[in-house]
């Protein structure tokens, strides 16, 4: 995976796949403590412990098509290379949560990517899901909540081409500001 914000796609697929009705994408830079921080958490139908103790080994899945599930494990992989580790917790019938720490500056810490690019496709392709979107990064915060923009846009899908160039658009720029301030 050359960017972060492919983990996020991969790791998001598996909240679409369990059902989830809402996912929220968390990404917290915090460079005075050297430290990225990436969460992804649904509503999903959650995992049991075995299959828990089984979601960071890239041998085990549930497919069927494929025999070794790779999403967790190669998140897992990217955050110990830059000196960070996986925290996957889950609860049947209440949803699961994954959250990666990165040491910010680790030579091999993966960049963000396109997060704007990643949040419309997710959004474009599950309309009906909400996605919930919070970018802090040395105190400034973007937020994002396609809950309330679907109430804002009295009828016009989420999906239409318009409303997801804005989104991101709105995302891509958020970023190209914070990472233009001095930290
Ligand atoms: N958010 C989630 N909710 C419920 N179950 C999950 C969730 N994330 C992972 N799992 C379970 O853990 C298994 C491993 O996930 P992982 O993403 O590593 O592999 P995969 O989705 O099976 O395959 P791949 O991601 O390589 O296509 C999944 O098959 C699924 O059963
Ligand atoms: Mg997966």
């Amino acid at each position: 995976m050359e960017d972060l914000s492919l983990h996020i796609l991969d790791v998001a697929e598996n909240s679409i796949t369990a059902g989830a009705s809402r996912i929220e994408i968390r990404i917290t830079e915090d460079t005075g403590a050297n430290l990225l921080t990436l969460e992804i958490s649904d509503n999903g139908k959650g995992m049991d412990k075995e299959l828990l103790d089984n979601a960071c080994d890239p041998f085990y899945t549930t497919r069927t098509t494929r025999r070794v599930g790779l999403g967790i494990p190669l998140l897992a992989q990217s955050a110990r290379e830059s000196n960070g580790d996986i925290v996957v917790e889950s609860t049947p019938g209440k949803g699961t949560s994954v959250k990666a720490s990165f040491q910010h500056d680790h030579i091999d810490r993966k960049p963000l990517g396109n997060i704007g690019e990643t949040m419309s496709i997710l959004i474009m392709s599950n309309p009906d899901i909400d996605f919930f979107y919070e970018h802090k990064k040395n105190g400034r915060i973007y937020a994002l909540d396609t809950a309330d923009i679907k109430k804002e846009l009295d009828g016009v899908p989420i999906q239409s081409p318009e409303v997801i160039r804005i989104i991101k658009d709105d995302i891509s720029t958020w970023i190209i500001e914070a990472n233009n301030m001095i930290e």
